[in-house]
């Protein structure tokens, strides 16, 4: 991969951090069908799961890595020799393919989770790039928990990652606790300090248990980072993962701030949205960015006189441009005359002001009493014709 300056890699996990959280979990088929999918969308690099986890989830990757062609095929490893020799096995098939391999810097992991020594951690780190690179010449190395780390010793074991052959360094916030400034400031330190930084991609991989993962992600890449840890409708641990949706809207609406590249195909997030839906056991919330189904709509009757008269009234993006569906009038008790009567020419009916003032009468009275009004209801309003 090249440092080209503003180019963005999109490494998406949604296969991986997002099939491990709890309502998430897929099958064989499901697992291919959406990478297939990705490879649609445009992600550079699919990690397709950890092969080690069971002998499903090995097969799982192995398949991906052997049929979707077009991005790069990544699987997750420990910084253990089983699992590196489990992961190059599963991905071996695919054109291009990278071992991703992590050990936790933080001394509370170290100490608590893992009982080594930063010394040992820093062994097993280069150990185990070392053996990933017998397998592929694109390994990337995570430092768990970086964003708790104590920096003297993330430089160091990012430095012997490096050392050893890794091509990526991706820096978690593994809990999501950091801040943006803190982030981007972590970024901008790791790479001032670690000689002929450009030849190497640094990664973002933000979890959201502050809410704060999508806006980490492109503080990280104001640090310097090209790589983003992104999952479709940030599913993953616990709050989930920074949101490929909303990162990708990011880049494409505010370019003017966040001037980078990527390549991919915009149009793509509905229909990876709904193929997502299909398969996991939630959908995401009316309210989610992008993908949820209110993210365009517009209730209200002042936003929908607006938008009827210049969708840029209250509409930043358009629907389409991501392949979601719009919804964009909903007339309910806070809708006014206007929406109304967009909504009868769309449905057919050319009434007289009179007629609609009649209707919109009792429309209001209607949608006092009822929550949602459908088409039907709309109709049932009009005035019948006299019969003789
Ligand atoms: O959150 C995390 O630190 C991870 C690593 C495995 C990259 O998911
Ligand atoms: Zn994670």
């Amino acid at each position: 991969m090249s440092t080209a300056s503003d180019r963005v890699y999109f490494f998406d996990t949604t296969l991986r951090d997002g099939e491990q959280s709890p309502g998430c979990t897929m099958h064989h088929a499901e697992k291919l069908r959406f990478a297939h999918q990705l490879a649609s969308l445009g992600v550079d690099i699919i990690e397709a799961g950890f092969p080690i986890a069971s002998d499903g989830d090995f097969e799982s990757v192995r398949a991906i890595a052997s049929e979707v062609k077009g991005p790069r095929i990544a699987a997750l490893a420990r910084c253990k020799t089983i699992d590196i020799e489990r992961a190059g096995k599963a991905v071996e098939s695919a054109a291009s393919n990278r071992i991703h391999t992590f050990i936790a810097s933080s001394d509370l992991h170290l100490e608590a989770k893992l009982r080594i020594t930063r010394q040992q951690a820093l062994d097993q780190a280069a150990e185990c790039v070392r053996l990933a690179r017998t397998y592929t010449d694109d390994v990337e190395f995570s430092a768990e928990d970086a964003t708790r780390s104590d920096p003297d010793f993330l430089i160091q074991i990012v430095q012997a990652a490096i050392d050893a052959g890794a091509t990526t360094i991706n820096l978690p916030d593994t809990v999501g606790y950091s801040t943006p400034a803190e982030y981007r400031a972590m970024f901008e330190m790791v790479r001032g300090r670690i000689p002929n930084a450009d030849k190497i991609i640094f990664s973002t991989h933000c979890h959201d248990d502050l809410g704060l993962a999508v806006i980490n992600t492109v503080a990280g890449l104001q640090g310097g980072a090209r790589q983003v840890e992104v999952a479709m409708h940030g599913i993953g641990e616990r709050a989930g993962n920074a949101s490929l949706e909303e990162v990708a809207a990011i880049l494409k609406i505010r370019n003017d701030v966040f001037p980078y590249t990527n390549n991919l195909v915009l149009d793509q997030i509905g229909p990876t949205s709904r193929m997502l839906d299909e398969i996991i056991s939630f959908t995401p919330s009316p309210n989610k960015a992008i993908v949820g189904k209110n993210a365009f709509a517009h209730a209200s009757g002042i936003h929908q006189h607006g938008v009827l008269a210049n969708p840029l009234t209250y509409e930043i993006m358009s629907a389409a441009h991501f392949g979601v569906e719009a919804n964009t009038i909903v007339l309910g008790k806070h809708s006014g005359r206007r929406a109304l009567e967009h909504r009868l020419k769309e449905l057919g009916f050319n009434l007289t002001k009179e007629e609609i003032d009649q209707v919109y009468t009792r429309f209001t009275a209607l949608a006092d009493r009822k929550k949602d009004i459908y088409d039907q209801d709309i109709a049932a309003l009009v005035p019948q014709p006299a019969t003789v």
